[in-house]
């Protein structure tokens, strides 16, 4: 059983979704079907963050990187993800979702702009949960953006050079309207960030699960997000003091380390203390 508070929820949640073609490969299908049943496995998680009441979630699907694919594999990719919008029109507008999308949208093919456009305008008044796809997304090129735009504003005499700050940076970046991601999760068992999110990246919390994307239920998501409610977010501030716990009388016990993969560690597999004294 997990439990997940209802009045903790994180606000935002990013999901690097890798793991596709090794899903396919381990079985000796071709890397196609396994992005083929990870956009089942995008339905499922964007259905129960729904239900959780999750504000806003950003999925990884496509790379800035990722156009130096086999273009075979690419094209798929398009492919799928024109289906994936068509199939889940009705349900997206229909669940109070609105459509998002980041990244470098001019790159993407026709066959996908003809039906992301429409959705996104249909869509952008509902207010339930943002789903943003981040779609020839890159973090750097994000910031890069960014950056030029200031540039810009300051050659026009419409910003001074000290207004260029940590703020108004941020506030140029289309990934960041949604607010920060609170719970950053990447499945498929690298720890690393592959260029998602890097500005908002700052004080989220990351959550690496081994499992492949195609697999990814309502179960992992849970767990990730039980694993969020379980840490203490510092901010660069001075935490909460650590409570002795009584582990029975006379004995005190503290949990095995202050340091949050362990005492994560600890929660996960509770009651793991070591005694002191
Ligand atoms: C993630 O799965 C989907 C995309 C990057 C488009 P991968 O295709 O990266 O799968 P692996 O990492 O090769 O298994
Ligand atoms: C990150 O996965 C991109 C997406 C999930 C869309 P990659 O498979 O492209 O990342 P690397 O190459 O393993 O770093
Ligand atoms: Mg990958």
């Amino acid at each position: 059983m997990i439990y997940v508070e209802a009045n903790n929820l994180p606000s935002h949640i990013g999901i690097i979704m890798d793991g596709n073609g090794r899903w396919a490969q381990l079985r000796g299908r071709e890397r196609v079907e396994g992005h083929r049943e990870g956009s089942k496995a995008v339905r499922r998680i964007v259905r129960a963050a729904r239900r959780l009441g999750i504000r806003a979630l950003t999925l990884y699907a496509f790379s800035e990187q990722n156009w130096a694919r086999p273009e075979l594999e690419v094209d798929a990719l398009m492919q799928l993800l024109r289906e994936f919008l068509l199939s889940e029109r009705d349900e997206i507008l229909e669940n109070g979702i609105r459509l998002n999308a980041i990244g470098n949208l001019g790159r993407l093919p026709a066959v996908v702009r003809t039906v992301l456009d429409p959705l996104r305008n249909e869509s952008a008044t509902r207010e339930e949960m943002t789903l943003t796809l981040a779609l020839s997304y890159g973090g750097r090129e994000e910031i890069a953006d960014a950056a030029r735009d200031l540039a810009r504003e300051v050659a026009a005499g419409t910003l001074r050079p000290e207004d260029v700050t940590e703020h108004t940076l941020h506030a140029r970046m289309p990934s960041l309207t949604v607010g920060d991601p609170d719970l950053v999760i990447r499945t498929g068992g690298e720890r690393r960030i592959s260029n998602f999110l890097l500005y908002g990246l700052a004080y989220a919390e990351l959550h690496f699960a081994d499992v492949l994307w195609p697999d990814f239920t309502e179960h992992d998501l849970y767990e990730a997000i039980a694993s969020f409610q379980r840490r203490e977010r510092r901010f660069g501030l001075v935490g909460k003091p650590a409570e002795p716990i009584l582990a029975s009388e006379g004995e005190v016990a503290t949990p095995a380390s202050t340091d949050g993969a362990a005492s994560e560690k600890a929660a996960e597999n509770a009651p793991v203390l070591r005694l002191v004294g």
